[in-house]
């Protein structure tokens, strides 16, 4: 399975999202790697800093790095070059556009989409960032981007400190310890939501590939 975690804008949990991807899978016995397709090598100073328990590999070393695995995660930069977006989009089962309520952020993920489509490749938005006291201004972003046509996963990732500390520790949030290495209360809170979106990614992987191969095989279907 090839998911490419993408967006024309920086700072809305791409890598992120990536990492915590992964590090649900592994956990569930799965054969994970995430390449690292960012120029700033987000995703490889994160494994850098601790001991995540899949790889992280430059893209120079995509084709090697992806080989037997059951996962490939592709951590994407912010970018609004289509080109750029073509060669990271296609061949890949799920493009997932993380996006925050912002409208700005709103916006560029309804553009991404309308790219992507434009492509025939299959998207979903991931909906991140959300603020615990500010629920009503996720829940009008779903609303958009849904009028917009888009697929957009059930629940959402919460805004939590806890992300940071992991991020600082190089480990997934469910490790998230303060500076003076107590565990942080709300850390099961952000893994438990990205336990979520594995599985309904899964989901939605094999629904699109079962509305293709009906579309591909109208016949054999009513048959
Ligand atoms: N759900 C979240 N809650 C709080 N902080 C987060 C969350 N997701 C990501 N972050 C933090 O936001 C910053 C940007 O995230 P990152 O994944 O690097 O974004 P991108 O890859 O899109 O540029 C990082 O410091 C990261 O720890
Ligand atoms: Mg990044």
């Amino acid at each position: 399975m090839f998911i490419t975690v993408c967006g024309q804008k920086g700072g809305v949990a791409k890598t992120c999202t990536s990492i915590h991807l992964a590090s649900v899978w592994d956990r569930q016995g799965k054969n994970v790697c995430i390449i690292d397709a960012d120029k700033n090598r987000s995703a490889l100073a994160y494994a850098s800093r601790g001991n995540l328990p899949f790889p992280v590999f430059p893209v120079s070393s995509a084709a090697k790095a992806s080989r037997g695995a059951d996962i490939v995660i592709t951590d994407g930069q912010a970018s609004s070059d289509e080109e750029e977006l073509k060669h990271l989009a296609y061949g890949s089962d799920l493009v997932l556009i993380p996006t925050t309520p912002k409208a700005r952020s709103v916006e560029l993920t309804v553009e991404l989409a309308n790219l992507l489509n434009t492509l025939k490749v299959n998207h979903a938005v991931l909906i991140v960032k959300v603020d615990s006291r500010k629920h009503k201004a996720a829940n009008q972003a779903r609303e958009a981007l849904q009028k917009f046509g888009l697929f957009v996963f059930e629940g959402h990732i919460p805004l939590l400190s806890a992300f940071d500390k992991a991020e600082a520790s190089g480990r997934s949030v469910d490790d998230a310890v303060d500076d003076y290495g107590r565990a942080d209360p709300l850390r099961m809170t952000g893994w438990s939501a990205y336990c979520s979106i594995t599985s309904q990614i899964q989901c939605q992987i094999s629904k699109h590939l079962s509305d293709i191969n009906k579309l591909n095989n109208p016949q054999r279907i009513s048959a």
